[in-house]
C-alpha cells in the first residue's frame, strides 16, 4: 500500500469545521488507512495549507474536448467555477499552471449507476462514499449518481439514511429512488422526493423476485407519477418470474455453479421486459431509462422505439461493453463469482453490438452500475448460485476502458466520448451545463487525459476496497492524469488527495429535456380519440 501522510484538513468553500469534527474526520482517515483496505490514497488532506481553499489554475495549451466541439485552448478556474475557456490566457502570480500541451482537457466523468454501500442480497456493497469516491476521482469520474433503496418501503427513511451514509463524500453527487411498492404514502414521497430533495428519477426494478421486484400494475402508476412530477421513470428490465423459474430449472439440472447464474436469465428474459416497459411507457406517454443494457435483445427493443420516435434512453455499462460470459465457467469459484451481475454478462458479440450501438447513438451513454463485493461476500453463494451478491466494480474504471474500446480503436470521436461518459449524463438529468462542460460558468470538474500515455487495471493497486476486479490485468492506451474536482486538484502524479465532506449533494430538477413536448403529445392523443361519440338514445 502507499505510504501514509495524513495531514490537516480544510473544506474549502465551506466554513471551517469545528475541532471536533476535525478530528473525527482525522481518526476515519486514520482508519481506513491503517485497516489498509482502501488502496493507494492515503495521502489525504490539502498540503495543510487552507488557503488552497480558492484554488486558482490554469490549464495551458491542450485540447479542450466538450460535446460540441474541440479546441486546443487555456482554461482558467477559480473558486471551483469554469471562468474563461480562450487561447492564450495570462495570469498573475498565485495561480498553479498545469501545462496540458498534447493531451485532452475534458468534463470529469459523470457515471449514471453506482451503488455505494447498498444493503443487498444478505450484504452490504463493499465501497462506501469515501472509498468508491476516492476510486472514482483516481479514475477521472468526478460525479455519480446513486440509487438511494427505501427503507422497508418508505422513501424519506431511505432518502435520509443514503444521506447520512454520504456525509464521508469527497466528490459530487445525486440519487436516484428505487420504488418497491405502492400506496398513498409512496406517491406521496415520490412528490417531496422531487419537489423538496432533488431527485428527478425513479427506479423500478422487474427482476429480484421476493426482495425488489415490482408488478406491472405498480410499474404503470409508478410510470404515471413519473409523467405528473417531470421525473425520469428508470427500469431494472429483466422478467422476474421467468428468472425465478430459470433459476429453479438450473438448480433442478444440478448446476448450482455461478454459470448456472448466466443460464437462468439468458437474453430473451431481459428483451422481454424491456419491450414491455417501452410499450408501457409508450402507453403512458413518459420518457423511459433502461439501465444497464446487457443484451442485443434489449437493445434493439430501445432501438425499435426510438425508430418509432419514443423517448426511450438506453445505458449500457463497462461490464457489458467490455466482458464476455465466458468467466463465470472459470473452475476457480472465487474468479468465476466476481463476474455474477444481473442481468448477466453476455456470450461473446452483445458486448460488440453494444458497442456499436453506443457509438452509432442507440445507446445514450455509459454506467457502470458499480456495487464492488469482495470474495467473502461473493463466497455467500459458493454452493448455490442464487445467493451469490450480485454486482461488479468499475467506477474507477470506465473511462479508461471506454476510451481505450471505442475511441482508440476509431469507434468513437473524442466529442462523442465526452457526450457518453458525461454530457448526455448531465442532460438527461437536467444538470447541464453545470456539469458535464467545460463552459464559463461550470463547475470545474475536469480531467486531463494522456492519449500517449497507457493504463494497466490490477486488484493490487486500485482504490476500490474490494480484494478483486473484473477487469484484472487489461491494459490500454489513454492515461486519465489529473482529476480536478470543484475546482481542486485531488488525483496527481497517481497520488489522490481527498477530504471527506468535501463532497457536494447535488440537486437535480425535475422536467428535464426529455419532457419537452409531452403535453403536446398527450394533446394530439386526445384530438385523435374522436370520442366519446355523443348518442342519441332511441325510443323504445
Ligand atoms: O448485479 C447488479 N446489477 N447489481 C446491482 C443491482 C442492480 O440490479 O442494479
Ligand atoms: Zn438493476
Ligand atoms: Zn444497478
Amino acid at each position: 500500500m502507499a505510504a501514509m501522510a495524513v495531514r490537516a484538513f480544510c473544506s474549502p468553500r465551506r466554513p471551517l469545521r469545528s475541532d471536533a469534527f476535525l478530528l473525527l474526520v482525522l481518526f476515519l482517515v486514520s482508519v481506513s488507512c491503517s485497516t489498509s483496505e482502501p488502496q493507494g490514497f492515503c495521502a489525504v488532506g490539502y498540503e495543510s495549507d487552507c488557503g488552497l481553499s480558492s484554488e486558482k489554475i490554469l490549464i495551458k495549451g491542450g485540447t479542450v474536448v466538450n460535446a460540441h466541439r474541440k479546441e486546443v485552448a487555456d482554461v482558467y478556474i477559480e473558486d471551483g467555477i469554469v471562468v474563461s475557456v480562450r487561447p492564450n490566457i495570462k495570469v498573475g502570480d498565485h495561480v498553479k499552471i498545469i501545462d496540458a500541451t498534447g493531451k485532452y482537457v475534458m468534463p470529469g466523468g459523470i457515471d449514471p449507476h453506482t451503488h455505494l454501500e447498498m444493503e443487498f442480497m444478505e450484504t452490504v456493497t463493499i465501497d462506501d462514499f469515501f472509498t468508491g469516491q476516492a476510486a472514482a476521482l483516481a479514475g477521472g469520474t468526478t460525479m455519480h449518481i446513486d440509487f438511494v433503496i427505501p427503507v422497508n418501503g418508505n422513501l424519506t427513511a431511505g432518502f435520509e439514511s443514503y444521506m447520512n451514509k454520504a456525509k464521508k463524500a469527497v466528490m459530487d453527487y445525486g440519487f436516484h429512488m428505487a420504488i418497491t411498492k405502492w400506496d398513498e404514502g409512496v406517491s406521496k414521497d415520490m412528490e417531496l422526493m422531487v419537489n423538496e430533495h432533488g431527485i428527478n428519477s425513479f427506479k423500478f426494478f422487474m427482476a429480484y423476485k421476493g426482495s425488489l421486484m415490482i408488478s406491472d400494475e405498480l410499474l404503470l402508476q409508478g410510470l404515471q407519477k413519473c409523467k405528473s412530477l417531470g421525473a425520469i421513470a428508470m427500469v431494472h428490465a429483466e422478467n422476474g418470474d421467468a428468472v425465478a423459474e430459470g433459476q429453479k430449472r438450473m438448480i433442478d439440472l444440478g448446476i448450482t455453479g455461478p454459470e448456472g447464474h448466466a443460464l437462468s436469465r439468458p437474453p430473451v428474459l431481459e428483451g422481454e421486459a424491456t419491450a414491455r416497459a417501452i410499450r408501457l411507457a409508450n402507453f403512458v406517454n413518459t420518457p423511459l431509462y433502461v439501465v444497464h443494457v446487457m443484451s442485443i435483445d434489449a437493445m434493439e427493443e430501445i432501438a425499435k422505439a426510438r425508430k418509432a420516435g419514443q423517448r426511450v434512453i438506453g445505458e449500457p455499462v463497462a461490464s457489458g461493453l467490455i466482458l464476455d460470459d465466458s468467466w463465470l465457467w472459470h473452475p476457480d469459484y472465487t474468479t468465476a463469482a466476481k463476474y455474477v451481475m444481473s442481468p448477466p454478462i453476455r456470450t461473446s458479440g452483445h458486448d460488440k453490438a453494444l458497442q456499436a450501438a453506443l457509438s452509432t447513438g442507440v445507446l445514450q451513454l455509459v454506467g457502470t452500475d458499480h456495487c464492488a463485493f469482495n470474495s467473502t461476500q461473493k463466497a455467500l453463494g459458493s454452493d448455490d448460485f442464487r445467493k451469490i451478491p450480485n454486482g461488479v466494480n468499475g467506477i474507477e474504471e470506465r473511462m479508461h476502458l471506454i476510451w481505450d474500446k471505442m475511441v482508440e480503436s476509431g469507434q468513437m470521436t473524442v466529442t462523442d466520448y465526452v457526450r457518453v461518459t458525461s454530457t448526455e449524463c448531465a442532460k438527461v438529468f437536467n444538470i447541464y451545463p453545470r456539469k458535464g462542460a467545460i463552459l464559463e460558468g461550470s463547475d470545474a470538474d475536469i480531467i486531463i487525459l494522456n492519449p500517449n500515455a497507457s493504463f494497466k487495471i490490477a486488484a493490487a493497486s486500485h482504490h476500490s476496497r474490494s480484494d478483486t476486479n473484473v477487469y484484472e490485468g487489461a491494459k490500454g492506451k489513454g492515461k486519465v492524469e489529473v482529476t480536478i474536482s470543484h475546482g481542486r486538484v485531488v488525483y496527481e502524479d497517481g497520488k489522490l488527495k481527498v477530504a471527506p465532506g468535501s463532497g457536494r449533494y447535488i440537486r437535480m430538477p425535475p422536467f428535464g429535456y426529455l419532457f419537452d413536448g409531452i403535453e403536446k403529445a398527450d394533446a394530439a392523443y386526445f384530438a385523435s380519440l374522436n370520442a366519446p361519440i355523443q348518442r342519441t338514445k332511441s325510443a323504445a
